[in-house]
């Protein structure tokens, strides 16, 4: 049955990338620029907010039992500086994104549910924060990047669909496990760190909150439009000392 449930979230991922553009227009754009060190202006070739967090969150009851889900991704500024809590484009802070999802493409609404889901249990409340304070900083979704080819919500699903491609990407879970790490169990902070400097090669930032692992945050700078590439984080970790790692449920 669980194997059954990934197929499907991979068929549904594939189906999902052709249902939405390829947002990477622009012919002029200089394919190996990396953010924050690129000297192109454009901020349709290579993002403005040039470090980009992606924030995977380990809640009890939420989320399948051998997955991290979503917190979000969060475009900073070059050296760590947040975007400001109402985003970056007034005019596309779309309200009830989950209902906006669940109409107009139902597969990354599914992938989302799984993936992504609120601790508070208001999934559209969560996703349309997250869309309007970052979704809306990642500059080189702007429609006016993409002119005729932009349908309404593309910068959307773009976005959200790139979220969900790092977490699958960077599986937190499976890391941990490879190195012997896994829910139920305490582990040292620094072990924990060790596992995904050993897998991916950067430090990660690891948060807790008494005691407990709560998030882990991965660092990234861009390469052209789109191509995440992992950088090590630049702050510091909450966790020390021995770090409990709940089973879910
Ligand atoms: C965690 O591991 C480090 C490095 O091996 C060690 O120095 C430290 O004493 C350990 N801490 C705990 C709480 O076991």
């Amino acid at each position: 049955m669980k194997s059954f449930i990934s197929l499907s979230v991979l068929m549904a991922a594939a189906s999902l990338v052709s249902a939405v553009p390829v947002l990477n227009a622009r012919d002029s754009c200089p394919i190996n620029a990396l953010s924050c060190s690129t000297t192109t202006a454009d901020t349709c070739c290579s993002p403005k907010y040039g470090l980009v967090l992606l924030v995977q969150q380990w809640v009890k009851n939420y989320g399948p039992a051998d997955a991290f889900t979503l917190h979000g991704l969060w475009p900073d500024t070059c050296s760590g500086g947040q975007t400001g809590s109402s985003g970056c484009d007034s005019t596309r802070t779309y309200a009830n994104v989950g209902t906006i999802l669940k109409s107009g493409n139902p597969t990354l609404y599914s992938s989302m549910n799984t993936y992504w889901p609120s601790y508070n249990d208001d999934n559209n409340v969560f996703w349309t924060h997250e869309w309007g304070k970052h979704g809306t900083c990642v500059t080189t979704l702007d429609p006016a990047c993409f002119g005729t080819e932009y349908t309404k919500y593309d910068d959307m699903y773009g976005y959200f669909d790139k979220v969900l491609s790092l977490r699958q990407e960077y599986d937190l879970y499976k890391i941990f496990s490879d190195a012997g790490i896994t829910p139920g169990g305490s582990y040292n902070a620094t072990a924990m760190v060790a596992a995904i400097e050993n897998a991916l090669g950067v430090s990660a930032k690891l948060t807790c909150s008494s005691g407990t692992l709560s998030e882990i945050w991965l660092y990234f700078y861009v390469k052209g439009t789109s191509d995440y590439i992992l950088t090590d984080s630049i702050a510091s970790n909450t966790c020390s000392g021995t770090v409990k790692y709940p089973a879910k449920y």
